[in-house]
């Protein structure tokens, strides 16, 4: 299949997408060349071979534990904007977790049942009241000054949450739709320097006497445990604390077969792959899949460049690669997960990470990771400190909630592999992944092309017979302003029509452009874009 060096492939009968340019002609093409030219045969023979499949939940999303560091601030999880902005994005994991989730210490209250807006088994039964939204917002804003100097002093003050916390968590992940994880504390550590499971025990038994079906984590980025804390953790200690909440979940007959994923290592540097391996080494057999974290750049000096340059885009392929070769010799097997993930670390980029631009990071990451064997991205936050976050500080969605909106409703689980080779190497700034359409949206056989045009240089994706004579389902986003000054704008265009809720109950009907069978897909300048081809009938996606 890669015989040719250049060669992109596309498992679609007979699809072959040229970007016809100036000086830079691509072509997109089948592996086999050998039946391209009966474009009238049945499409089915070549498409039964997928990449590989990733979860349900690929694309899922994490909530800082920042937003506890008040247990108040929790409460804002009660609003109905929040909520039916989660409920739009499920099936997905809900990490709860971050720095501070090392600082958390579970303190039960006992009498908390009737302590107001907490908890709400009937699922919009209770809802945060408006005055009260509006006041926390505000004070939320307070709350992150005193979050980012914290950060800055990298001094952080102990945490109490009591089962407010948890009920709310499991609230709002429960009546969205998503599935738990809860990062425990595994800084709470014994005189010999083995992880202390007792305040864990404490909180998993209050879980269960409440039935909350949840899965764990236990440490953040524990590479940099002394440089927050002045505790050193090597990766076979974690290991073995690992394996020790493993027994207690064990015990309980609820959480037995409950997932436990870490050990949620930053990406790839210096000690940072030695925790690893040693990690696998001696708690492999306790988890159910292996979690890292992965930044492209620091939020302090990002700049509007960084966020369009295809080789700062193609750093996660190494990164990526290095962290599967590792797992892969050591545990075999054993599914790798982005556990928190997002442009920028150190809180985002102001002003990029929260804008259009921050797109074009989140679509390739999405696109390359499920390609290279990633089976869960979890974005890095959902709502919460920073400037990385889908929905702002007044709850309402970013640019990067709403291509997140429209890759759940496009985009199915099985990978399919779409290449490009030009006559003077990739093209590179046009960038392509395909999957099978999400069948809940279309009829099975569809396929969906992601691209993104992060050029201003001509050229076009045309299409070849078989699938020109296919309609096409197009759904463009781009800036709300034109030119460079809309890559930074907080608003977001779907064909034309700008994003935005109906009220705090309803999105809008994300709808697609029909485009009759044609040659060529335009795409505009700094655009990203789903197609949806509707007949493509590959036997993949059935
Ligand atoms: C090409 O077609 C022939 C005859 O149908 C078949 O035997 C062969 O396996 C095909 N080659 C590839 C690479 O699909
Ligand atoms: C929500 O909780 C109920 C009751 O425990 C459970 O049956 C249901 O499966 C949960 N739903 C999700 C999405 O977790
Ligand atoms: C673990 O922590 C609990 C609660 O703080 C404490 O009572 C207990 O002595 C600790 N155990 C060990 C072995 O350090
Ligand atoms: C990308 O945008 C540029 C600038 O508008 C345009 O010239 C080019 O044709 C676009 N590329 C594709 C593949 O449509």
């Amino acid at each position: 299949m890669n015989r040719v060096p250049l060669l992109l492939l596309l498992l679609v009968p007979d699809l072959v997408l040229c970007l016809l340019g100036r000086r830079t002609d691509a072509f997109l093409t089948r592996g086999d060349t050998n039946s391209t030219s009966d474009s009238s045969g049945p499409p089915d023979a070549d498409l039964a071979a997928l990449v590989r499949r990733v979860d349900r939940r690929f694309l899922s999303v994490t909530i800082d534990a920042s937003l506890a560091s008040q247990e108040k601030f929790v409460s804002l999880l009660g609003s109905p904007k929040i909520r039916t902005l989660a409920k739009a994005l499920s099936p997905a994991f809900l990490r709860f977790g971050g720095t501070r989730q090392d600082f958390m210490v579970f303190t039960p209250q006992r009498c908390h049942r009737d302590s107001g807006v907490a908890t709400d088994e009937s699922c919009g039964g209770v809802e945060l009241p408006s005055w009260l939204e509006d006041k926390l917002k505000k004070e939320w804003t307070q709350q992150q000054l005193v979050l980012m100097r914290e950060d800055q002093q990298k001094k952080y003050k102990r945490v109490k949450f009591t089962e407010n916390t948890v009920d709310l968590l499991n609230s709002f992940s429960n009546c969205s739709g998503m599935d738990l994880i809860f990062g425990l504390n595994a800084l709470l550590r014994t005189a010999d320097n083995s992880w202390n499971s007792s305040n864990a025990r404490s909180l998993l038994q209050y879980c269960e006497s409440r039935g909350y079906r949840m899965s764990w984590e236990l440490g953040n980025e524990p590479n940099s445990f002394e440089k927050k804390a002045g505790i050193r953790v090597d990766g076979s200690q974690l290991g073995r604390d690992f394996t020790r909440l493993r027994d207690l979940m064990s015990e309980s007959k609820f959480y037995q077969n409950a997932g436990l994923y870490g050990p949620d290592v930053g990406q790839p540097r210096d000690h940072r792959t030695d925790i690893l391996t040693g990690f696998l080494q001696t708690g492999a057999e306790a988890i159910d899949a292996c979690t890292w974290h992965h930044y492209y750049v620091s939020g302090r000096d990002a700049s509007l460049e960084d966020f369009l340059d295809p080789d700062v885009l193609d750093t996660l392929t190494l990164k990526t690669k290095e962290v599967l070769k590792k797992v892969k010799l050591v545990s075999p097997g054993k599914k790798l997960w982005l556990g928190e993930t997002s442009s920028a670390y150190g809180g985002g980029a102001a002003g990029l990470s929260d804008t259009f631009i921050a797109g074009f990071m989140w679509l390739d990451k999405l696109g390359l990771g499920a390609r290279l064997g990633l089976d869960v991205v979890m974005r890095q936050v959902f709502i919460g400190s920073g400037f990385y976050h889908l929905v702002d500080d007044n709850l309402d969605p970013l640019p990067d909630y709403w291509l997140s909106l429209l890759y759940k409703r496009l985009v199915g689980p099985e990978v399919l592999n779409v290449a490009a080779f030009s006559d003077f190497g990739r093209s590179k700034r046009v960038r392509l992944y395909l999957h099978c359409t999400n069948k809940q949206s279309y009829r099975g056989g569809a396929v969906t092309l992601m691209s993104m045009n992060l050029s201003e240089e001509p050229a076009r994706i045309s299409v070849p017979a078989l699938i020109s004579s296919s309609t096409v389902d197009a759904f463009v986003l781009q800036s709300d302003q034109p030119g460079e000054a809309g890559l930074s704008s907080r608003s977001v265009k779907l064909n034309g029509q700008l994003l935005k809720m109906v009220d705090d109950k309803m999105l809008p009907d994300l709808k697609g452009t029909r485009l009759p069978p044609a040659e060529h897909l335009q795409l505009p300048a700094y655009s990203l874009a789903f197609f949806v081809l509707r007949d493509a009938r590959a036997a993949a996606c059935r």
